[in-house]
């Protein structure tokens, strides 16, 4: 996601905010800028595009300062552009702000701050930080900080630099990274490890809830109420490349831990906490498009295909509206029948698949409206939908989509639930129930993430098997789709994924003694059906390895070997049914000794047909 960079000590901060921006550019970013304190004055330098296009603007425009801030940006609120590129300012240009997370109330402050006279310059939520502070200043910029904190929902990681004091940086975290790094006569701040690492390796993690006030000498921490925290340094010994990965392994890992908090971001000012309904800011669908509506298609590849195909599944379900879900691939070319009344969902991680945005372009053609649902804004496919549902994943760098997938997931719940509601076909008390279910999913994720070291057994395991099955039933055969496909594409083993009920009509055949089965046991409505197909299976000596729900105890009575994920809503488990799935194929490849980042033949964003 964004990057944040902060330095004040004895040299020129410039150097050190661009090298340290260039350390998180893998991090993907669309704009970039910097801010320093130069003879009394805060100068800001801020371009949309690359770091080297940063870099070409102050030659031109040279700046220079011992204390500065900067930020490479990934839009969110408001398009990649000059103006919504951080650093932002208040409007007598008196503080300079950088940003990360997603402030959820920014509406609010914003209509707020205008009823006061203060003139907003660009579309970002982050705009209302400098304001506020603005607002509450009166010589003490702690104060000031606190009030504005004090006003902030949502997800923040900032940096505050003001004109008046220039001996010092405000710094706060709620929900997003921010870390301290402790030089000699000078201190850094950033957003990851890795943008000081050649500076210092002495770090202070901000926890949540945290600020503090950074001197060149000094480093102070408390919480928001001003109630000092004490903190001690850590060495940190990986190097840049690990530090990079957040201490993992690999990109994939990193991903696949990063899912809580990409749900987090992705449910953020998506649901009213008073009324227990979605709100989908980008969506523009009236009340009469939406009683009209006669059908629904879904457009995706790979594993966005996937995810539609559980969408399709709640959709249908929640809304009573028949859904199609077509591979992006098949969908431009078999003259598809798109009637006036429909909605087609576009679902793209990258936004920039070229089948998914041919298919887009024909669902126009053919007169229907689109919604998109990607994580990258201002792509192709975010630009020419009609409407967006934004997945806050954050940039995914491994090739195998994991967190993207769990953030689809959780867009398609919200537009079924927003639809549903709209429609009528969705009781209040289920809209609250599932909505209940999202606003803990994440904590969820979290205790699946909990079980990795007997996924990884069970994944060294299976390491030298030819061939996996992956078996389930209604919701559970979307996700085993996917739990195959992830298996498949970074450890080379063959394996397919069949609807259980759908095994004896011809692939039975090859289930014979020792062959792995998946068979994911979370649907209760299903469940009979599915302990009778295990034991189809079982009957030909197969080896199974049962993914049930928590408080289920018969399903291990018919496997070999039993895993479980949390009680949730029964509509949500695919949510959590997929974690174990992606972490099995992580560790299957590793043990196999596969490039897990960049498997072979397959690229991360596949803008070729
Ligand atoms: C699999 C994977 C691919 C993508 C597919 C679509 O792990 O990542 O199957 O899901 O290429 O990509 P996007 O979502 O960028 O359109």
């Amino acid at each position: 996601m964004c990057g944040i960079v902060g330095y004040i000590g004895n040299n020129n901060a410039v150097p050190v905010l661009i090298d340290g921006l260039k350390r998180l550019e893998y991090r993907g970013y669309d704009s970039a800028g910097i801010t320093v304190y130069e003879e009394s004055k805060l100068k800001t330098v801020k371009t949309v595009g690359r770091l080297a296009k940063l870099e070409e603007m102050l030659l031109v425009q040279p700046v220079a300062g011992v204390i500065g801030i900067g930020h490479t940006r990934w839009a969110t609120h408001g398009r990649p552009s000059n103006r919504n590129a951080h650093p932002h300012n208040d409007c007598n240009k008196k503080f300079s702000v950088v940003h990360n997370g997603i402030i959820e109330n920014f509406q609010e402050l914003k209509e707020w701050l205008q009823e006061k006279g203060h003139i907003f310059n660009s579309e970002t939520d982050t705009e209302v930080i400098p304001h506020l502070i603005e607002e509450f200043y009166q010589g003490d910029l702690l104060a000031a900080v606190k009030q504005a904190l004090a006003k902030m929902e949502g997800a923040f990681a900032i940096v505050i630099l003001c004109e008046e004091h220039k001996e010092q940086m405000v710094v706060a975290r709620k929900a997003s990274p921010l870390i301290i790094g402790i030089g000699q006569g000078e201190n850094y701040v950033a957003s990851d490890i890795p943008a000081v690492l050649p500076y210092t390796r002495e770090i202070i993690i901000l926890e949540d809830g945290e600020m503090a006030v950074v001197t060149a000498g000094s480093v102070t921490v408390t919480d928001f109420s001003g109630n000092i925290v004490a903190k001690k340094p850590f060495h940190v010994q990986w190097d840049v490349e690990a530090a990079e990965k957040g201490g993992y392994e690999d990109f994939m890992l990193k991903e696949i831990h990063e899912q809580p908090r990409a749900i987090r971001d992705t449910l953020t000012g998506k649901i009213d906490r008073q009324t227990k309904k979605v709100v989908l800011p980008q969506v523009n669908l009236s009340q009469e498009f939406i009683n009209q509506l006669e059908k629904i298609h879904i457009v995706a590849c790979g594993t966005a295909y996937h995810a539609g195909l559980v969408g399709k599944y709640l959709i249908e379900k929640l809304v009573r509206i028949p859904v199609e879900a077509d591979l992006a691939s098949e969908f431009r070319y078999r003259d598809p029948i798109v009637k006036e009344n429909s909605l087609t969902i576009i679902i793209s991680q990258s936004g920039e698949t070229a089948d998914t945005l041919a298919g887009l372009r024909e669902a126009k053609r053919l007169g229907s409206r689109v919604l998109a649902i990607t994580n990258v804004v201002g792509s192709s496919v975010a630009r020419e939908a009609d409407d967006l549902i934004l997945t806050l994943a954050g940039p995914e760098i491994a090739v195998a989509s994991t967190k993207a997938y769990t953030t689809q997931l959780l867009s398609l719940y919200l537009l079924a639930i927003y639809l549903g509601d709209a429609r009528g076909t969705l009781a209040e008390t289920d809209r609250i129930s599932m909505i209940d279910a999202l606003t803990e999913i994440d904590v969820q994720v979290e205790k699946v993430l909990n079980t990795e070291t007997k996924i990884k057994e069970f994944a060294e395991d299976f390491k030298n098997c030819e061939n996996i099955f992956f078996i389930g039933r209604g919701l559970d055969y979307a996700v085993s789709l996917e739990g195959s496909l992830k298996l498949k594409e970074i450890s080379y083993i063959h394996a397919e994924a069949y609807a259980a009920g759908e095994l004896k009509h011809g692939t039975l055949a090859l289930i014979v003694e020792g062959v792995p089965v998946f068979a994911l046991v979370t649907q209760g409505d299903l469940y009979d059906k599915m302990i009778s197909n295990i034991k189809e299976v079982k009957a030909r000596e197969a080896t199974v390895v049962a993914l049930a729900m928590a408080g289920d105890h018969e399903t291990a009575k018919s496997v070999d070997y039993v895993l479980h994920i949390p009680k949730t809503h029964p509509l949500m488990t695919p949510i959590l049914s997929v974690v174990p799935l992606q972490l099995f194929s992580y560790y299957a490849a590793k043990a196999r000794g596969c490039d897990v980042d960049k498997p072979r033949n397959l690229a991360k964003s596949v803008t070729v047909e």
